[in-house]
């Protein structure tokens, strides 16, 4: 039942001396007691790539994760691959390395590993060149000779290895590490352990240990709970597991009819990397006021389901979980299960919005959800829900009234981004002044509508080709 930690590195089966500490960063072993020092420690808070690793997965996927932001733990059982486990099929460079430098993209030696073991991943995986960079920064800006390596990959068909045998539980003298398999189970290790860290894909809570050097004594990590890794889809609804990570979870949004602002904005969180772990759970377990789907849950009036024992569980609308600035109804050792969203339908109005500095791997200044129903040219129900301008994601309710019953048209809109800009008041920092935010607030409503109206004039961006596509949407002013 317990055991050491034990994974696959570099294709070798590798098992850790017992007094290992499963909340010791991946990254910190790998550049210490490992002594494999390709991978890089730049911000040791997942923005700069510098640390990528490869998870490389049972179905032959590959998953780029942050090593800074990676527990051992969480590796447990699993395959990881770092820059000094690539090679190509003589014994020398591998293909993705040649291409990168053929392409003149190898610059400094603090980015390149990360950047390598990001476009290794994008081999198999595909898709946008630029969302798979987004994670990787490069501030003597030579993106454009990496991007076109990017363009120029192949996979090399590397099967992933078999990882060892792994236990489910971790224990050293001063630490346990559990890794159940059912709610019940997680349940009673919280009930058993109160003070235990509640660990989804740790992209929040793993800065407490990268950042602040904590060490907790517990940790309860979510990431076998089969339950929670859930997607049912049925015409009116999706069922998600709350630990099931965002990059599985964007694979399904996308093939979802109506969900597509989701899975537009999905794409936007963090980075490949961040997505690689961070979870539905733990953004609602943040409560961070610019939680970016928190919004999108409020607008499509989701439902929470939330278990406190083996059998016991409730459901709470999505309205009444934010109580206060990162405080949540959480009662106890009660965990979110699943998340329940209901499918906008035919004549329902459906947009998802972020607006930041930077158009990847940056947090909203403001964001704003909108689920609105016009029948027959009026409008008989609407759902605004902003983040980022007060100290929980809130709903425009003022905005809303004046929404509904109104004609479907510019000047009932410009009537609730008005009221809506009034409303709300949002606070002044490094990221926008409250004058802005108040602003963007209500010019995000504006543009929702010609979106929804003026297709010609979204198209007229959307259709941009990738590389073109702006990745900066607007500056706030400093
Ligand atoms: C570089 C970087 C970029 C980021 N970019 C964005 C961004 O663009 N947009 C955005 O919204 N966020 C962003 N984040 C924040 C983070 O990625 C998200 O909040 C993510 O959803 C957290 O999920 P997680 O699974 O990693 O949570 P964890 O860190 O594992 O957990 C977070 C909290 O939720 C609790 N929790 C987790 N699951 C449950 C559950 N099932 N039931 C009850 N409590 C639970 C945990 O106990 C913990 O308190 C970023 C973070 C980093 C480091
Ligand atoms: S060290 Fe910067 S993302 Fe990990
Ligand atoms: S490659 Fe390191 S700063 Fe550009």
């Amino acid at each position: 039942m317990t055991g050491p930690i034990a994974f696959s590195l570099n294709g070798r089966p590798t098992t850790l001396p017992l007094d290992t500490s499963p909340s010791m960063s991946l990254l910190d072993w790998l550049r210490g007691p490992a002594r494999l020092t390709g991978t890089k420690e730049g911000c040791a808070e997942g923005d700069c790539g510098a640390c990528t690793v490869v998870q490389e997965e049972a179905d032959g996927g590959r998953t780029p994760l942050n090593a800074c932001l990676t527990l051992l733990g969480q590796v447990q059982g699993r395959a990881i691959r770092t820059v000094e486990g690539l090679r190509g099929p003589d014994g020398g460079p591998h293909p993705v390395q040649t291409t990168l430098a053929e392409a003149d993209g190898t610059q400094c030696g603090f980015c390149t590993p990360g950047i390598v073991m990001a476009l290794w991943a994008q081999a198999r995986e595909g898709g946008d060149p630029h969302e798979a960079l987004a994670g990787n920064l490069c501030r003597c800006t030579g993106y454009r000779p990496i991007l076109d390596a990017a363009s120029h990959l192949t996979d090399d068909a590397v099967l992933p290895p078999e990882p060892p045998p792994a236990e489910r539980v971790i224990v050293t003298p001063t630490q346990k590490f559990f890794l159940p398999t059912t709610v019940g189970e997680a349940l009673s290790l919280h009930a058993a352990h109160p003070g235990a860290w509640i660990l989804a894909g740790g992209t929040d809570l793993n800065l407490r240990v990268s950042e602040h050097r904590e060490r907790p004594p517990v940790i309860i990590s979510l990431r076998d709970v089969e339950a929670m890794h859930a997607f049912e889809s049925t015409p009116e609804a999706l069922t998600i597991g709350a630990a099931l990570p965002y990059h599985r979870l964007l694979r399904h949004l996308r093939a979802e009819p109506g969900f597509g602002p989701f899975a537009e904005l999905l794409s936007r969180l963090g980075s490949r990397q961040i997505r690689g772990s961070g979870t539905l759970g733990g953004n609602l377990g943040t409560a961070s006021p610019i939680g970016d789907t928190l919004p999108v849950l409020l607008a499509l009036n989701a439902r929470l389901t939330i278990a406190a024992g083996a059998t016991d569980s409730r459901s709470l609308p999505i309205d009444d979980f934010f109580l206060g600035y990162r405080q949540t109804a959480l009662i106890g050792q009660e965990l979110i299960t699943t998340i329940t969203l209901p499918r906008p339908q035919p004549g329902q109005f459906f947009a998802a919005q972020k607006l930041s500095k930077r158009y990847d791997q940056d947090i909203a200044t403001v964001a704003l959800a909108s689920l609105i129903t016009v029948e027959a040219g009026t409008v008989t129900a609407a759902r605004l829900a902003l983040g980022g301008v007060a100290a929980t994601p809130i709903r425009a309710k003022e905005a809303e009234e004046a929404l509904i019953g109104a004609a479907w048209s510019g000047e009932s809109i410009e009537r609730a981004a008005t009221i809506l800009s009034a409303r709300i008041a949002p606070l002044s920092d490094w990221r926008a002044t409250a004058d802005y935010r108040r602003l963007a607030a209500g010019n995000l409503l504006r543009r929702a509508f010609l979106t929804a109206t003026r297709p010609d004039l979204a198209l007229e961006v959307m259709a941009l080709p990738a590389p073109h596509a702006p990745r900066f949407i607007t500056e706030a002013p400093a």
